[in-house]
């Protein structure tokens, strides 16, 4: 999508979060957003570990993308006479990266399958799965927007816009549809501690498209509900079990239990990819724990225009940083999904799997 004055002019450019040329692997780099705009270079599989793991690369889809890359340039770098065990060893590493993000899981599955019939295929596969991801997001959002009414006020937590999948994204897609239609919508951005994905990135993406926005605090949600000032809420999800519930960004749970309490409706936005349906309830699924750093410091822009890195807590306190919460199905009004929206039960998630 979008990407307004790069380089201080007041040009505009299209971009991909993640894309492959070659051998190499490029993406934003999100760690340096919204200050900078850089795009960072991945050479090999082990860079680009390393980028999904330090977060240059971070939301659902584009871990998605990442790992699917990272395997197609794992099984371009296996040596012809260790092959199988040389792409072996990568699906292990890479899935080591980010544990949550189901999209990993299902990338590394489908490229390693491809690269057991040839390099050339594993590439192909790894194209295919950034092309299709950017597809269903776009697909997502003309779901989504058929709920979104003229001067809707909604309410999303983290970032699940573009830049947290390869194009469009998915909680943000109806809004970006929604708005080019001429609807007039406001959105509050949670700020999303301890990353601040919402007041960094979907900030950021919402002021490159010229929508109107405020960035709340993570604690204002349940109070703004209270006044009646938001009339739906959308998030994206990290992975989604076989009953419907739904592990996002941590915070996403409070804010579903103040929205049932308040009666408003509480929408997830996610593709198939993001679906595990062997997972059967949200208590399978693994929750990564992060450095406490990320609780006891922030990163920002000081008054001399650099970025910085401030402790903000009680000198050698500890912290608990666990990434991800599970919201029960029962408080979730309906999944976007590429297929159409959704209940999160069992039966309508078979469906849209053509299980019967
Ligand atoms: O830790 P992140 O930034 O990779 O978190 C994932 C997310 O972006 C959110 O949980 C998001 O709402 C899920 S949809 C990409």
């Amino acid at each position: 999508m979008k990407v307004n004055n790069i380089d201080g002019n007041n040009s505009s450019k299209n971009y991909r979060t993640i894309w492959m040329e070659g051998t190499c692997v490029f993406m934003i780099e999100q760690n340096l957003l919204p200050f900078e705009f850089k795009i960072y270079k991945s050479e090999n599989y082990k860079q680009t570990c390393h980028a999904i793991k330090t977060m240059i690369v971070r939301g659902a889809g584009a871990i998605g993308a990442a790992a699917g890359f990272a395997m197609a340039q794992a099984s371009t770098e296996a040596s012809d006479n260790e092959y199988i065990r040389g792409i072996q060893i990568a699906k292990t590493e890479i899935e080591a990266t980010r544990p949550t993000a189901r999209n990993l899981f299902t990338a590394t599955e489908r490229v390693f399958n491809a690269a057991l019939i040839s390099k050339a295929k594993a590439v192909n596969e790894a194209q295919n799965i950034a092309d299709e991801d950017a597809q269903n997001s776009l697909l997502i959002g003309e779901y989504g927007n058929e709920l979104i009414k003229n001067g809707f006020r909604i309410e999303t937590h983290c970032n699940a816009g573009w830049l947290a999948f390869v194009d469009y994204g998915t909680a943000l897609s109806p809004i970006y549809l929604a708005h080019k239609q001429g609807k007039e919508v406001f959105i509050y951005v949670d700020e999303t501690r301890p990353r601040n994905q919402g007041a960094k990135l979907t900030a950021w993406e919402l002021q490159n498209e010229n929508i109107p926005y405020a960035i709340i605090a993570d604690n204002a949600g349940a109070h703004l509900m209270s006044k009646g000032k938001i009339d739906m809420i959308i998030t994206g999800a990290d992975r989604i079990a076989a009953n419907g519930d739904v592990a996002n960004k941590i915070g996403t749970l409070e804010k579903a239990i103040a929205a049932k309490y308040y009666n408003i409706p509480f929408y997830v936005a996610a593709p198939k990819s993001t679906f595990d349906l062997d997972c059967r309830t949200g208590d399978e699924i693994i929750i990564e724990e992060r450095d406490e750093d990320e609780i006891l410091y922030q990163i920002g822009l000081n008054e001399n225009h650099k970025t910085e890195k401030i402790l903000i807590s009680a000198p050698n306190s500890k912290a608990i940083n666990p990434a991800f919460d599970v919201t029960p199905a029962d408080l979730i009004t309906g999944i976007f999904t590429e297929r159409g929206i959704i209940k999160p039960k069992k039966q309508e998630i078979n469906k849209i799997f053509n299980i019967e």
